[in-house]
């Protein structure tokens, strides 16, 4: 049943594979609670590690965890391999590394302000158009300054600082209001109680970490623990986002290759939609159109095909559905539409098979020769190899411990940005008007004792009206700005490239 060019997805009548010269044309995964969603999800991944592919998927529930252990040939995983006559069915383990935001069930993953930009930071703060204009302004006044906003200090402190010239910037900029700058300091507020504030800093995630493969030639299965970060959606659905753009701005062009560069699941995907603003969701479907051409397929597994923009899921070529309930209204408009986007197949209906679907089968379409769909089949999933379920924080610690990526990101990396600039800006200010008002004082006294001789013009006071250290930090500004005016592009969701 394997085979070096495809991955094995199960058995309809006959075996059902995924190309892997297709695997960047997208997919999705869809079902009802319980019906072997995450257990499919388990089964690409590590077809795609198998081939070398490099994945990158997030476990909301813990459970994908299990990839990381070889299995044991449980019950029904062998039973189910017997069922479809899987022959060359076997235990397996594959590499992982684990992350986290929160850096406490894996490696931290951070992410600099900068780079994420105002429009994905605006989302992620629930912020309105007007809030978003003062964040805007706030980055362009970042820009033209070159103070470097890292982490979340740094936004602070510019906020702040925006607000004492909030006059001067409001004529230069367009109108930064005191209400706006309380709204959104309160939204970070509320990101930060969420468990954010380790997250934005540095050192930021490399996304050639997510390229890795061992040894073996196998590709390391990134694992981001999202359990947690389901109780704050936008964060994740923003990190999210945010990540899928630096792959599309990072990438270099690769056209249709023989394999994925990376395959990418978004878990969960109908967080990422909700009450998105149409803005983004255009951008999302841009974004994933074009990161196909970079060699990334994404997989998108949500409960329902609807949960996700008609636009995106156009895009979404190769398909797992599994079963959907059709009891009320809602319900059975989906079936219709997951129905509607598959190839039918004469020897079924397919609307009705959804409804009758048993747990780990699925309607299978996939892309076939000259990237024409199949004909939907109705295919038992064939088993993961690896354990399915989760692995003990024993189990966990060892892999974190042994993983290619070990100390590269565990200590956080607090480089001088705006924070201290700006820190450093107030008080030499402030120093300078105390000497300002000493060397006033002296000079009083001087003109007290002179008087009586011919004025002359008081001697000119260094040209600038800077203290030296001011000067100093004002010229190591302008460095930093012209450092970073090479690299002063915006990416395609607005987050600030690095330079290269
Ligand atoms: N291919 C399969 N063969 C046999 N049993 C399966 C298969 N897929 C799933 N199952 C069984 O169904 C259970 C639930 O599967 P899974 O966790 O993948 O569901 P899910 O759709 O992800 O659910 P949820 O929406 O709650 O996350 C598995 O633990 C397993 O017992
Ligand atoms: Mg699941």
């Amino acid at each position: 049943m394997l085979a070096d060019d495809k991955i094995f997805l199960g058995t309809s009548t006959q075996p059902e594979y995924l190309a892997l010269k297709y695997g960047n044309r997208h997919g999705l995964v869809t079902g009802a609670t319980g019906t072997g969603k995450t257990v499919t999800l388990q089964v690409l991944a590590e077809g795609f590690s198998a081939a070398g592919v490099p994945v990158f998927a997030a476990d909301i529930k813990g459970d994908l965890s299990g990839v990381g252990k070889m299995g044991q040939a449980q019950g029904w995983q062998t039973q189910r391999a017997q069922d479809i006559g899987f022959d060359d069915f076997s235990d397996d383990v594959f590499p992982v590394i684990f992350w986290d935001l929160f850096g406490r069930q894996g490696h931290p993953v951070r992410a600099t302000i900068s780079e994420m930009g105002a429009l994905l930071l605006s989302r992620m703060l629930d912020l309105n158009d007007t809030q978003e204009g003062v964040l805007n302004i706030a980055f362009k006044l970042a820009d033209d300054e070159g103070l470097l906003l890292l982490d979340l200090k740094d936004l602070r402190a510019l906020l702040v600082h925006i607000q004492e010239r909030a006059k001067e910037i409001s004529a230069r900029y367009g109108n930064v209001s005191t209400a706006s700058i309380g709204a959104i300091q309160r939204a970070l507020l509320v990101l930060e109680q969420q468990g954010a504030e380790n997250f934005f800093g540095e050192r930021a995630l490399e996304i050639a970490d997510l390229m890795r493969t061992d040894r073996d030639g196998r590709g390391f299965i990134s694992i981001l623990a999202a359990d947690e970060l389901m109780r704050a959606p936008r964060l994740y659905a923003t990190f999210l986002l945010w990540l899928l753009s630096e792959l599309f701005e990072e990438l270099p062009e690769v056209g249709d290759p023989d394999k994925p560069k990376l395959v990418f699941f978004f878990d969960e995907a109908h967080l990422l939609f909700d009450g998105a603003p149409k803005v983004l969701i255009d951008k999302v479907e841009q974004v994933v159109r074009l990161v196909r051409s970079k060699g990334v397929g994404v997989y998108f597994v949500t409960q329902n095909p609807v949960d996700i923009p008609e636009t995106v899921l156009a895009q979404l070529s190769n398909r797992v559905q599994h079963a959907l309930r059709a009891y009320t209204p809602r319900e059975q408009k989906a079936v219709k539409v997951a129905a509607d986007t598959f190839r039918p197949n004469p020897a079924f209906s397919t609307a009705e098979v959804i409804t009758q679907l048993g747990i780990g089968e699925a309607l299978v379409s996939v892309l076939e020769a000259k990237g024409i769909p199949s004909m939907v089949g109705r295919t038992m999933i064939r088993p993961p190899s690896a354990q399915v379920g989760p692995i003990t924080p024993a189990e966990r610690e060892a892999i974190i411990a042994a993983s290619p990526v070990a100390g590269l990101y565990d200590n956080p990396i607090d480089r001088d940005s705006a924070f201290e600039v700006l820190t450093r800006r107030a008080r030499d200010k402030q120093l300078a008007e105390e000497r300002q008002r000493q060397d006033d004082d002296i000079r009083k006294t001087q003109r007290t004792y002179q008087d009586e001789r011919p004025r002359r013009s008081p001697a000119p006071r260094s040209s600038s009206r800077q203290t030296p250290t001011e000067a100093a930090m004002n010229s190591l500004a302008r460095t930093v700005a012209n450092r970073l005016g090479d690299a002063l592009v915006r990416g395609i969701l607005g987050g600030l490239k690095r330079g290269r």
